[in-house]
């Protein structure tokens, strides 16, 4: 006979009381929480904002966005893998978890193994801006700036794991110097020190960059693109401005902690899609440069398989560029 443990009785039991749930498809009974792990008002938290409002209409019940910024993203990303595992926290992260897991080697959540897969969400360009009054009005003239200055100029990020981060990184690899980096729980709050002109620098996503650059309230460098972005036809790509392979795109994805049931992952997963071919959701991502993924790439599956290999594209550059957190 089979021995079944006290731990294995209370597994049974519980997963006897909650398969009824599931079975008659209520979930969700009550409102969802989508963690955030950046500061509102930045590119991870607009995306958030339009998926969640839109999923709402397909659950039923509202999704409310929590910014949990803080730690290059981490922060956000340890609450949900460590929360209940019953679908009602979900994350919306972005390329930070495929960079993580190599840029820090001390986490007290599993980086790798602690999430379910909902969906991918949308690949966004990225910009590099820099304040009105920099000395420099093209990628060019900014290039010789930045070799000549090094690190008086102050370049802002939101952390290690950030975007932001991975995109300086690779700019001043391909510059070969340095700059003075000064962190923000996101690049919302940087955006507006760069408005302000407290600091000098920046890359981030379309999504926050987008109306600066058009109305000139920044000044946009270079697109981190092979091609020019659509929603910005007259900023030229790094390459064009004379910095080949400086390029970098953000992808956002939407986690749930491991462990979350298969039918509950099935109903967020359905809800994401819907979402993604919400029209306007569509026309609100088409302005600020990006695109929902196509529906073939929002499974749960082909989002997991994206994002391993996108750690193992990131791993040897992280290792060799020789930048941990820790
Ligand atoms: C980043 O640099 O990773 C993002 O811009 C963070 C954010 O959404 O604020």
């Amino acid at each position: 006979m089979t021995r079944i443990g006290k731990r294995g009785l209370l597994g049974l039991a519980g997963a006897a009381l909650a398969a009824p749930a599931f079975a008659q498809g209520t979930f969700p009974t009550r409102t969802v929480n989508m963690i955030v792990p950046f500061a509102a008002g930045g590119p991870t938290d607009t995306v958030a904002r339009l998926i969640a409002q839109a999923m709402s209409t397909s659950l039923g019940q509202t999704v409310v966005v929590e910014n949990v910024g803080g730690a290059g993203g981490t922060l956000g990303a340890q609450r949900c893998a460590q929360a209940r595992p019953d679908g009602y926290t979900i994350l919306m992260h972005h390329i930070g978890m495929a960079t993580i897991p190599t840029l820090y080697r001390r986490l007290a959540y599993d980086p790798i193994n602690g999430f379910e897969t909902i969906g991918l969400v949308t690949e966004v360009p990225m910009t590099l801006i820099g304040r009105n009054g920099l000395p420099a009005q093209t990628m060019t003239e900014l290039a010789a700036l930045v070799r000549r200055e090094g690190e008086k100029l102050n370049y802002a990020n939101a952390g290690i794991g950030a975007a932001s981060h991975l995109c300086g990184l690779l700019l001043q690899q391909a510059l070969g110097t340095k700059m003075t980096t000064v962190p923000y729980r996101g690049t919302g709050p940087a955006m507006n020190d760069l408005l302000a002109g407290t600091v000098d620098l920046m890359c981030d996503q379309t999504t926050n960059t987008t109306e600066q650059i058009k109305s000139g309230s920044v000044r946009g460098f270079a697109a981190t693109t092979p091609e020019r972005i659509a929603a910005l036809p007259d900023l030229p790509t790094a390459a064009q401005g004379g910095l080949p392979g400086f390029e970098v795109s953000v992808w956002h994805g939407l986690y749930a902690p491991k462990g979350t049931p298969a039918p509950v992952i099935t109903r967020l997963n359905q809800a994401l899609v819907t979402a993604l071919q919400d029209a306007n959701v569509g026309t609100r991502f088409a302005a600020l440069g990006t695109a929902p993924v196509p529906v073939a790439r929002a499974t749960p599956d082909a989002h997991r398989a994206f994002w391993q290999a996108d750690i193992a594209k990131w791993r040897p550059l992280i290792q060799a560029a020789g930048q941990y957190a820790d």
